[in-house]
């Protein structure tokens, strides 16, 4: 998202529209390494993450993408220096507010999973009126982890199963998968079809443990905010090649 109108980029000749994930998750790693290598603060590698974030979901919403899901800050990231978290939550909070007209002129909805109410208030309303304004647009969906963690969204979908079950609304036989998903932060999204994930390391970090079980997961080496149009040409090309089974025989 920029302020000046930028033409559509086309699908390269090369992929398959009717190929294409629906869905992309991704895992925005090596922020920190990409500003350490040169000589900066590691605030400088999130302020270039946002950029790059900002250019794949356009790419994503060119490309006839539906959904990109991207992992902002874990429930465990709360464990850095003190300043990176603060700058990470102001730095959330400035995107948001500055990117609302462009999101709206894009057609995008946003939507945030995760444990907001641990989130400072004022970053809290920004996401509130993000999410109010962009409701209805029929553009891409883009969901933004925040104070997110896999365990801790199933442990909160069993509370809140366990809780109807005691009040005598369902019977555990009632439990099944498609139950279980509706008490998911993502209730109403499909589940990513492909998952990247950069800077070379080889976990999903708490990541949309249930929403993954079926996902094509691409690794590369390529730090978050070195992580372009072209990176992500090939990730589609890698992910076009596989021969997604689900568990069957093909
Ligand atoms: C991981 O790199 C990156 C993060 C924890 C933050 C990612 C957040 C953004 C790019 C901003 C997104 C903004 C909005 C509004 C959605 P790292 O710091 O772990 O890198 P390292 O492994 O090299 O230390």
């Amino acid at each position: 998202m920029t302020a000046k109108p930028v033409a559509p980029s086309p699908l390269p000749i090369d992929l398959k529209q009717e190929r294409l994930p629906k869905h992309v998750a991704v895992i925005m790693d090596g922020n920190g390494r990409w500003a350490k290598q040169r000589g900066r603060p590691r605030i400088m590698g999130h302020r270039r993450g946002v950029d790059t974030l900002k250019k794949l979901l356009r790419c994503c919403s060119d490309w006839g993408i539906s959904a990109l899901t991207a992992y902002a800050f874990s429930t465990e990231n709360w464990g850095r220096p003190l300043e990176e978290v603060g700058f990470l939550m102001t730095l959330f909070e400035r995107v948001l507010r500055q990117e609302l007209a462009e999101m709206m002129a894009e057609q995008v909805r946003i939507q945030f999973v995760g444990d907001l109410a641990a989130l400072p208030e004022s970053l809290q309303d920004e996401i509130d009126r993000a999410v109010a304004t962009t409701q209805h647009n029929q553009g891409i969906l883009f969901t933004v982890a925040t104070n997110y963690g896999g365990r801790q969204e199933i442990i909160q979908a069993c509370q809140a199963i366990a809780l109807q079950v005691q009040r005598g609304e369902i019977v555990p036989q009632d439990i099944d998968e498609t139950l279980f998903a509706r008490h998911l932060y993502t209730a109403d999204t499909s589940d990513p079809d492909l998952l990247i994930r950069t800077s070379g390391e080889m976990r999903i970090s708490n990541f949309l443990l249930w929403q993954l079980a079926y996902a094509e997961i691409y690794v590369t080496n390529t730090l978050w905010p070195d992580f372009d149009q072209a990176e992500f040409h090939q990730a589609l090309c890698a992910y076009q090649q596989r021969d997604r089974r689900f568990g069957k025989v093909s």
